[in-house]
């Protein structure tokens, strides 16, 4: 796991009340990761299952206590009312429908264990540079490469939890920061190397070029070498500053029945 993982927010673990969970699915785990951290923040005989529906992701192994399993979310092949905890990172924005996965989620805890998600707004970033339109451009490659995930979820996840039946309804915000090019925010989460903007294009060229005439991909080229050669310039003189943060929600929910 990397030493800091800007989406563990303070507080999670008590939240969630992990500490007395033994039984933990983390759905739509990604590399595991976070399935690791709910593992070693629960008590010392837990057992947590992540399932992901790609493996493509994974990073980290099934051991005694920790099992991967390729699954949908929409789909649990999990026991109903197994878990103390079931939970979800990052998952539910991305789905086409978000209730059916949250309705496996509740099958699969047990009566009075907890549900939880953490979903980003993403709509709602702000952000500073000293590189004009960095920003912008980003938020743009953004809208332009999610297609299919709700974008401005994290709020919608609270009545989304109401809907499902679930109880003791509770949500908190965290926003975690991500600054470039300074150092002067120890607590922030900081940039491990210079993006290359031009690099980000050819990366995401398969989604970008449905919404694109070649004309409009070229421009967006441009603009990211520009972007890229006042980055690297300022970087070199140490003038270059950014930093940016969006909401991300917290919510947790009691199954009763
Ligand atoms: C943004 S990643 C988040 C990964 C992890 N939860 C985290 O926060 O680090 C979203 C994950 O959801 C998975 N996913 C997307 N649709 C899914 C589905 N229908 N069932 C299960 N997993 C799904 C993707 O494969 C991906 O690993």
């Amino acid at each position: 796991m990397s030493d800091f993982d800007q989406l563990i927010p303070p507080g999670l673990a008590d939240f969630l009340d992990l500490e007395s969970a033994r039984r933990i699915v983390d759905v739509g785990c990604g590399t595991g990761d976070f399935t690791t951290y709910l593992l070693s923040q629960a008590s010392p005989t837990a057992i947590a299952i992540g399932l992901d529906i790609s493996t493509e992701l994974r990073r980290v192994r099934s051991s005694e206590d920790l099992w991967l399993i390729r699954a949908a979310a929409e789909k649990l092949p999990i026991h109903s009312e197994w878990a103390d905890l079931v939970i979800c990172r990052r998952l539910l924005m991305n789905l086409p429908e978000p209730t059916l996965a949250l309705g496996e989620m509740k099958r699969v805890a047990k009566r009075g264990g907890l549900v939880a998600a953490l979903e980003p707004d993403f709509l709602a970033e702000r952000g500073y540079s000293t590189v004009p339109g960095e920003l912008a451009f980003l938020r743009k490659l953004l809208l332009l490469t999610s297609e299919g995930n709700d974008l401005g979820f994290g709020p919608k996840c609270v009545e989304l939890f109401k809907h499902s039946g679930l109880v003791e309804i509770e949500a908190y915000v965290h926003s975690p920061v991500t600054i470039g090019g300074s150092d002067r925010f120890p607590t922030a989460h900081r940039e491990r190397k210079p993006r290359r903007f031009e690099g980000l294009i050819a990366e995401w060229r398969t989604e970008l070029e449905p919404h694109l005439e070649l004309s409009e991909l070229q421009a967006l080229e441009n603009e990211a070498c520009e972007l890229d050669r006042v980055r690297v310039r300022q970087l070199q003189t140490g003038e270059y500053a950014s930093a940016s943060s969006f909401p991300l929600w917290i919510v947790r929910g009691r199954k009763l029945d």
